[in-house]
């Protein structure tokens, strides 16, 4: 299959040729890989079980880890899920946007999408080439990340490209995303009178302390923090169970002081290696590097949270493309955005955590 790469700069995506054409091939069975504000989508329809298995295969993605259904308003989960006024409560506050909500589907969403549950998630992107992309198919679209499973997912156009080259109908390049970490996946819990509380799935850029905001009783799952314990828990989210975001590299998460941290580096580093930490770190780094033997390499971070999950998956690619055998990072904390980033390293670190 020969795939079509285009590339829609600015916000033009009202009346774009590209976005027609990308939504009827939508509409008729095909994929395509599209920009949202978190990271790139294979999008197929939701409503053809068809489209949903060449997902899967043009992912490699075990058919039981269900996809992300994306509506382009709130009120299009009506046709698709059985919602609640919770599901309008966080709608109203966090849609369109980084928010994925759980809830029981409805008949005409294929269990192939659903990998076999009953309930189906949903999300709004804010991206507007993926809401014109949306509108334009005339179907609630199924999108897992664009990456080739158990690769890091992508966030530029070029990512998608070195996962899914002939394995697609077309790539719409839209730039690099703007958040980099996936949605925020939560399940409604319910309390007296009905649904009052969620718990995260998967954490991302609507933090916990947002959505207490709205709520009176949000938790974490405890696979999020510890993705051991995913083998054992009753699986509450089944993308939860599988190796994510690992590069080739080895990487090594180290928990205790900064102090504790330099001398691990110092006394273990060699060969070709990464050291990912926030640009105030970068001079000790450069220090460190005259001192190791061997050739090593500053993957920065940036100098807030969100920035450091904006670059995350880009840097853990960096890492393979420049053939490190190892990248050290410092255990992040688990509060607002740093959590989604947690999540992430920790995976990519095979749940391993070091402690010196
Ligand atoms: O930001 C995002 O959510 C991106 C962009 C493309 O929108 N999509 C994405 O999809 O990350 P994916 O398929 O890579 O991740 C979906 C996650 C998986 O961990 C999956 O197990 C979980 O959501 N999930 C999907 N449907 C579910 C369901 N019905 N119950 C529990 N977990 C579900
Ligand atoms: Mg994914």
């Amino acid at each position: 299959m020969i795939t079509e790469y285009c590339t829609i700069t600015g916000n033009a995506a009202g009346d774009s040729e590209i976005i027609r054409r990308a939504g009827k091939i939508i509409r008729e069975g095909g994929l395509v890989a599209i920009p949202t504000e978190t990271v790139y989508g294979l999008a197929g329809s939701a409503l053809i079980a068809a489209s949903a298995e060449k997902i899967f295969a043009a992912k490699g993605r075990p058919s039981d880890n269900p996809l992300i259904v994306h509506i382009a308003e709130p009120g299009e989960a009506e046709a698709i899920a059985h919602t609640n006024p919770t599901f309008y409560t966080l709608a109203e506050r966090f849609m369109p946007g980084p928010l994925t909500i759980i809830l029981p589907k409805k008949d005409c969403v294929p269990s192939t999408v659903t990998g076999g549950l009953d309930t189906v998630a949903i999300r709004c992107p804010e991206h507007s080439i993926a809401r014109e992309i949306i509108r334009r198919s005339g179907h609630p679209i199924a999108a897992p990340s664009a990456n080739r499973s158990g690769l890091p997912s992508p966030t530029t156009g070029a990512h998608v490209l070195a996962d899914m080259d002939g394995r697609i109908d077309m790539i719409i390049d839209g730039g690099p995303c703007d958040i980099g970490v996936e949605s925020t996946v939560i399940t409604l819990t319910e309390g007296e009178g009905g649904a009052c509380g969620c718990v995260i799935l998967r954490p991302g850029a609507v933090t916990k302390e947002m959505l207490a905001e709205v709520l009176s009783d949000v938790t974490v799952a405890a696979s999020v923090i510890d993705p051991n314990l995913a083998l054992g828990e009753k699986v509450l989210s089944p993308g939860m169970k599988y190796k994510h975001y690992a590069p080739a590299a080895e990487v090594v998460v180290i928990q205790g002081s900064f102090e504790t941290f330099w001398r691990y580096i110092r006394e273990n580093a060699g060969g070709t290696y990464g050291i990912l930490a926030f640009d105030v770190w970068r001079e000790t780094a450069e220090k460190a590097f005259a001192e190791i033997e061997g050739q090593g390499v500053f993957l920065s971070m940036g100098s807030s949270a969100a920035e450091a999950n904006q670059r995350l998956f880009l840097l853990l690619r960096e890492a393979d493309e420049q053939q490190l055998n190892t990248v050290y990072t410092h255990l992040p904390p688990r509060s607002g955005k740093a959590l989604a980033f947690y999540n992430r390293i920790i995976r990519a670190a095979g749940g391993k955590i070091t402690t010196p």
